[in-house]
């Protein structure tokens, strides 16, 4: 029975519920002193003057920094603010940091702590932005892009969709906000940090100080979420190792739920202006996606809401278009399915309001346009089996059941609605490495300085080591999320799995090669002189084929080779050209809806989907990031919304009460299942990355299932009662 894919329970699940596992901000380190960032609240400006005075004379007070005394870094940049300057960039802007005895005493000095400002003329209107919007990119792929020719396309079709669709700011609020902790022993700089990226951290800290990146530990043994905001280095991060030299003390700084709204990043709002032409029989001949998102006057960060538009249909004449509009407000970043989620939400919805407009089903419209090359440069997929996905999905949903018209289903007096949508992901690897050791204690060490951020990572890396070595996973302890450990690339882009498993997967068939390569030519061994061919190990003993019963543990072998160590090390580069193959995962998403007519409260039923995302590591976990992905999904649809303050650029809903996130309630029976068909083009363990898919096509799949409920087309999310009445 195959290890890999099994729904073995994470091995870290018990820690996790037990409390043990120590997350950033529960680490104690003696004489540790606690610091809190103060924001700035105007939205734009300059610092006339911080009054520290009161602060500075609070007890238990060490140190108040702020521009005025703080330490110039080497590697300062404008993209964050480590006080380098009196220039204010956005509401929110960290301005000053206190460092107390106690975090009370912080927080207590902290608001004590006034600033005058001149403030500037600020940009804070989305839409008046937009004549001064310039192009961007998004992770180096250029944001405009497109063939053959969409003028003529659209005025040769038939029938029409031009809309435009908006998305809200939204933040990413995982369950542990950020937190740092630095301290320095001479020139050398230990850090915990909720991070997605401790190399990143290490690299950049090292930049900003100065220092050799080998000066420096960052250390993540578990995130509590991340989505993307724990990805890029933010302000709180560096002023921590800042204050932590500046008072030679080890300082804890966590950021506190409000703050999770400012400066470390959100998902950009988004306004798409969508062109479909088509033929009479349905035919795309065009289509035009132009994507206006925020960034700030500080950094750009492109949403790339159009990226999805390029692979999802057969169309001759397609042109994606974005544009930033730069706004007084903190840099927007990476959000789980970062531009795919907001940008399946406007495609996905306008080729529904395509199929009504050709009165023909909106699944019936997808099958008609399917690609099966990626329809831009007509290379092939390294693997794509969405056909397949829109059968099972629409079969186990029940589609073929559904009467078209607006309102014409319903439940006494709710009214029902489904709908459907496409969901798709880019797939991609980064070079990355691993350790397997096998220890004279009878246990296997696996370690990658990859990060846990819920994905089950410690859990897919035991089955893949178990697999490949042939030992039971409850001999394996995993190691990651330390800078110390081989290198590992950001947990993000759906890339964890494609990155390192293949690391692993190496590193632990060297092991088993080295263990083999040792046993048959140790005397007392039972395989000694056997040819390695010949030889095989099954539950973590080692055995000549023919004999099975005379079998040996690597405990007995290390034993007589004074334990010297059986590893394997791997250091691996993804091998995909990617101007060949275009590699993406596919799915299909269906959701019923019930609408009350009275109030237009909106009630997900249930939601069924399909994915095809190559091999799966684990049922169990890559199960739960579906679900994740499609809660978030219906959340988008539904209920997040960041609100601007127009005149101050403040957030006026920063904490979980008013920023609306589904809750139990909200969620309805969520069907899952992935094909299964590894992609081994893309990788050796056949991987092609779960994390976002399930975001994406979702908030459509909701939006669609509300018009073919109510014969209300919302495009404006998130879709609240107010809209529906
Ligand atoms: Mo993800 S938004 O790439 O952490």
């Amino acid at each position: 029975m195959s290890i890999i894919g099994a729904p073995l329970t994470r091995v870290d699940g018990r820690l996790k519920v037990t409390g043990a596992a120590k997350y950033t901000a529960e680490f104690q380190i003696p004489s540790l002193a606690y610091g809190v960032v103060v924001e700035s609240t105007v939205p734009s400006g300059r610092i006339l003057n911080i009054d520290t005075d009161k602060a500075e004379h609070a007890s238990g007070v060490i140190a108040v920094l702020t521009p005025h005394n703080a330490p110039k870094l080497p590697g300062a940049e404008k993209r964050i603010s480590v006080l380098q300057d009196d220039q204010i960039y956005y509401n929110g802007q960290p301005i000053a940091v206190v460092v107390a005895e106690s975090l009370h005493q912080a927080q207590y000095a902290a608001s004590l702590i006034h600033a005058r400002y001149q403030a500037n003329p600020s940009k804070l209107d989305f839409e008046a932005g937009f004549p001064t919007s310039y192009p961007g990119s998004h992770n180096g792929e250029p944001g405009d892009a497109g063939w053959g020719d969409t003028t003529a396309g659209l005025a040769q079709a038939a029938v029409k969709i031009e809309e435009s669709y908006t998305t809200p700011i939204q933040h990413h609020n995982p369950m542990e906000p950020h937190a740092t902790i630095a301290q320095w022993e001479g020139d050398k700089l230990t850090v915990h940090d909720a991070t997605q990226a401790v190399t990143s951290r290490q690299e950049y800290l090292a930049k900003m100080f100065g220092i050799p990146a080998e000066n420096i530990r960052v250390i993540a043994l578990f995130v509590g979420g991340g989505f993307g905001c724990k990805g890029q280095t933010w302000s709180h991060v560096v002023l921590t190792a800042m204050a932590a030299k500046q008072t030679n003390r080890p300082v804890k700084l966590a950021m506190e739920r409000p703050q999770m709204f400012g400066s470390v990043g959100a998902r950009p709002r988004t306004h798409q202006r969508l062109s479909l032409g088509a033929t009479r029989e349905g035919k795309l001949t065009a289509i035009r996606h132009e994507v206006h998102a925020n960034t700030s006057v500080i950094e750009d960060y492109l949403e790339s809401s159009a990226f999805a538009t390029r692979v999802m249909y057969e169309c001759p004449n397609v042109a994606t278009i974005h544009r930033l509009v730069p706004m007084n407000l903190g840099t927007p970043t990476f959000m789980r399915a970062p531009g795919v989620a907001t940008g399946t939400y406007a495609l996905e919805v306008a080729m529904d309001e395509l199929a009504y407009k050709l009165k023909m089903d909106p699944l019936q419209l997808r099958l008609l346009n399917y690609t099966e090359v990626d329809p831009g440069t007509k290379n092939p997929f390294t693997e794509k089996n969405l056909r397949e996905c829109y059968k099972q999905a629409s079969e186990r949903f029940g589609w073929a059941k559904r009467t078209p018209d607006p309102g014409s289903m319903r439940d006494g007096s709710q009214l029902i609605g489904w709908g459907m949508a496409t969901e798709t992901y880019p797939a991609r690897g980064l070079p990355a490495s691993a350790l397997v050791r096998f220890q004279p204690d009878g246990r296997v060490l696996v370690a990658s300085g990859t990060q846990e951020i819920g994905n089950g990572i410690y859990t897919i890396m035991t089955q893949v080591a178990a697999e490949t070595l042939g030992v039971s996973p409850a001999i394996i302890d995993v190691k990651i999320g330390d800078t110390t450990l081989p290198k590992a690339p950001i947990s993000a882009g759906s890339m964890s799995t494609v990155s390192v498993m293949p690391a692993v997967q190496a590193a632990a068939m060297q092991a088993r090669e080295r263990w083999i390569a040792l046993a048959v030519s140790d005397s007392q061994s039972p395989v000694f002189g056997v040819s390695s061919d010949q030889v095989d190990i099954q539950d973590g003993r080692i055995f000549q084929k023919s004999s099975p019963g005379k079998a040996e543990s690597f405990v007995a072998l290390m034993g007589r080779q004074s334990n010297q160590p059986i590893e394997g090390n791997a250091s691996l580069k993804p091998t995909l050209d990617h101007k060949k193959f275009a590699a993406h995962s596919f799915g299909a998403v269906f959701a019923e809806v019930a609408v009350d007519p009275n109030i237009g409260v909106v009630r997900v039923r249930r939601v069924v989907a399909v994915f095809d995302v190559g091999k799966i590591m684990n049922q169990k976990t890559a199960q739960s990031q579906f679900i994740g992905g499609i809660v978030w999904g219906i959340s988008l649809a539904l209920f997040e919304d960041s609100h601007v303050d127009p005149r101050l650029g403040r957030f006026t809903n920063a904490n979980l009460a008013e920023y609306l996130v589904p809750v139990n309630a909200d969620i309805p029976e969520i069907e899952v299942t992935a094909l299964d068909i590894p992609d081994m083009k893309l990788d050796p363990v056949g991987a092609r990355g779960i994390g976002e898919i399930g975001i994406t096509g979702t908030g459509a799949a909701v939006a669609n299932a509300i018009y073919h409920a109510t014969g209300k087309r919302v495009r404006d999310l998130p879709i609240t009662p107010d809209k529906l009445l």
